[in-house]
């Protein structure tokens, strides 16, 4: 039997610790001695140059990639390799990217509630049922019959979002949520996510927007080289950042905001 299974889960630990993570490319080495513990309901913004490592580490704690070296534990389970256990894991972290990524052929309620189905088990009519209180939840009900590219691009992410949240899933990823949204639907997004945090979720937030940081955020962990630089709070980290890198990085993000 897997040791995931019979260690269970220890409320006293970090929902996600990583520890001594290592990952590279051939001889490129992408992420090295990353060292993290995210408390529950703990908001971690991710910050960081282009090729810093940030979606590497994301894609590294739900196993879209296999580390090189480290230890990675979800609620206090070591993340595991293959199997069922990975399927349950991978349901255990929700993960918004970039691109939306959803289904073009289904509409906004069969995307959102095809995978409780399918990977839960779950019945077709509860997870419809989950599926719109989700959707209202996100502010995008009254589209839930329609397709996809029937949507805006901050309609479509918030539905992303929605199909993550329907996995109840215990911590959730978002890799540049709004970097491909076109700037009069960022705020959607991102009010979508604040309410999330203030839900208590924990999450994991690859992002540049300050202005989501600075409310919703309890840490600023910023990377460079695949490193983890400097880690601080909002407010310390963008006022008074305290590496040359970070000083370089914010200058220029700074001046688009
Ligand atoms: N599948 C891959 N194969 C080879 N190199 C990769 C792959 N994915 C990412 N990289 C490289 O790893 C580095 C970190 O990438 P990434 O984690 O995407 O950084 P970020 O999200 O901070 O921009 C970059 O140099 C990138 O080119
Ligand atoms: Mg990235």
């Amino acid at each position: 039997m897997a040791t995931g299974s019979t260690i269970g889960e220890d409320a006293d630990q970090p929902m996600v610790r990583i520890r001594g993570l290592r990952k590279s490319y051939g001889e490129h080495v992408v992420l090295q001695d990353i060292d993290m513990d995210i408390a529950r309901g703990e908001v971690v913004v991710v910050a960081g140059p282009s090729g810093s490592g940030k979606s590497t580490l994301c894609r590294c704690i739900n196993r879209l990639e296999v580390a090189d070296a480290g230890d990675i534990t979800v609620a206090g389970r070591p993340v595991p390799l293959e199997g069922r256990e990975l399927a349950r894991l991978r349901a255990e972290v929700g993960m918004v990217f970039q691109q939306f990524n959803l289904f073009a052929h289904k509409t906004v309620l069969q995307n959102v509630s095809l995978a409780p189905v399918k990977v839960l088990g779950r019945p077709a009519e509860q997870a419809r049922e989950r599926a719109m209180e989700l959707l209202d939840r996100v502010g995008v009900a009254a589209h839930a019959a329609k397709f996809p590219a029937q949507l805006s691009g901050g309609q479509q992410q918030r539905v992303a979002i929605a199909r993550a949240l329907a996995m109840d899933p215990k911590v959730m990823l978002f890799d540049e949520p709004t970097s491909a949204l076109d700037p009069e639907m960022v705020n959607e997004v991102l009010e979508v996510m604040k309410a999330l945090a203030a839900d208590g979720m924990t999450m994991v937030a690859v992002t540049h927007e300050m202005g989501f940081a600075r409310s919703a955020a309890d840490r600023v962990v910023f990377m460079d080289a695949g490193r983890i630089v400097e880690e601080a709070a909002p407010e310390e980290f963008f006022s008074a950042p305290r590496s040359r890198r970070a000083q370089e990085f914010l200058s220029k993000v700074l001046t688009h905001g």
